[in-house]
């Protein structure tokens, strides 16, 4: 039976043929498909030109020096700044963006250099526990923090429907007091691959409490816009998106409280990778996020669709079909599940002898038990329709395993 997806899949398939030579490590491993991009993603060839033209060009330190190639690289590095807005569809006036190591070093940031000075003793604030470890870790920290200086912080869990892993938003209001200060919560779960509608807790929390949104598996993947979210602060990592690794950005948007600037003494930025993440945003913009988006939201649903089909799978998070127009929730680029019968390690392992890579762990999911593990499907705009028939196929035969 056709699905939504198919249609999807077949209406951009020259589109994405293009694009897919477009990136060198793919093209140079026919045989292999790599879908762990949620991990970190491939680079095309105009971001590895755009840091090879940097550094064989202008390269020199940022924000030091009055010759040519330092007051270029400055000029980049500000232009990059501007990318990074114009990227993340911010036209307000005030807003900030700073360059960081990635979302783990932005999302630390954005607790020890911001919250940590607008909470008081008795104050509220509401964190996901069953997010990324990167997303809750900060906040944890941070009351402890406090409370060795006498300030008393509750760190409230934001409540989540286990049926589908997107955030409970009819048990939310209960958790809502005149005390809450902050909220922290992440666009795309990068276990259950869906959408957390970050729109309905600003609905919830009133207009005047700041939210944190780690975007490390939306920017990039997808349009992600400030104006539509009315988030605070949107925490994200180059090499998630087709950039470098070791550079991230923390985009801030300076109404509710003081302005973000992180403390102390900052260094030499990693102008390579900023310079990479500008590319990027280039790139992907010319590419069409919208098709990106559409492109993996309907290999993802191919997945989802086919290992439905399958017994002895569960997939984690909402079961239910997530086609590329679903009304219901979106899932994005990921999907992840288990098999009753083989161990999510050994399935790993079977994987990747087929040229599969995949990742089969815990995650980083915090609040998962050690050994809780489970295999994670994660594309990009590379990856193609056959590739996702190729894991069916393989859990297919597992059937006749067992661990
Ligand atoms: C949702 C989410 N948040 C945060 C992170 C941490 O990103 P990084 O390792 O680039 O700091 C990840 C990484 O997988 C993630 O998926």
């Amino acid at each position: 039976m056709r699905t939504g997806s198919d249609d999807v899949i077949d209406r951009l398939t020259d589109w994405h043929r293009r694009l897919r030579a477009q990136f060198p490590i793919i093209t140079a491993n026919p045989g292999s498909a790599y879908l762990d991009s949620a991990a970190t993603t491939q680079k095309p060839a105009a971001v590895l030109d755009a840091v090879t033209e940097f550094l064989t060009t202008t390269n020199a330190n940022v924000g030091r020096g009055s010759y040519p190639w330092a007051t270029s690289t400055t000029a980049r590095i500000d232009a990059a700044r501007e990318r990074v807005r114009t990227a993340l569809g911010d036209n307000t006036t005030g807003s900030s963006v700073e360059f960081v190591d990635g979302t783990s070093h932005g999302l630390r940031a954005v607790a020890q250099d911001w919250l940590a000075d607008q909470l008081t003793d008795g104050d509220e604030i509401i964190v996901p526990f069953g997010d990324h470890e990167a997303n809750l870790r900060p906040w944890l920290d941070l009351r402890e923090q406090l409370a060795l200086r006498g300030i008393r912080v509750s760190v409230l869990a934001m409540p989540v429907d286990a049926s589908s892993g997107d955030y409970d938003h009819r048990a939310l209001p209960s958790l809502v007091t005149a005390r809450t200060r902050f909220v922290a919560v992440t666009h795309v779960h990068h276990v259950f691959g869906v959408d957390m509608n970050v729109h309905r807790v600003r609905e919830v929390v009133g207009p005047d409490v700041p939210i944190c949104l780690d975007a490390a598996q939306s920017v990039g993947h997808r349009p992600v816009s400030v104006a539509d979210l009315d988030v605070d602060f949107v925490v994200f990592s180059g090499h998630k998106m087709l950039a470098l690794p070791g550079v991230g950005a923390v985009w801030a948007r300076n109404r509710r409280g003081p302005r973000f600037a992180p403390r102390g003494w900052e260094g030499t930025p990693n102008t390579a990778g900023i310079v990479s993440m500008a590319a990027a945003f280039d790139w992907l913009d010319a590419a069409g996020l919208a098709e990106i988006g559409a492109w993996t939201t309907a290999l993802s649903a191919r997945l989802t669709d086919g290992l439905a089909r399958l017994p002895g799978v569960r997939v984690l998070g909402c079961q239910r079909s997530l086609t590329a127009d679903s009304p219901v929730q979106r899932r994005e680029s990921l999907v992840t599940f288990r098999h009753t019968a083989v161990r999510s390690d050994d399935l790993g392992f079977v994987l990747a002898d087929e040229g599969i890579m995949v990742r089969a762990d815990g995650h980083c999911q915090a609040g998962r038990e050690s050994d809780d593990h489970a295999v994670r499907v994660s594309v990009h705009v590379y990856n193609t329709a056959d590739e996702i028939d190729r894991v069916l196929a393989v859990v297919r035969r597992c059937e006749g395993m067992r661990s």
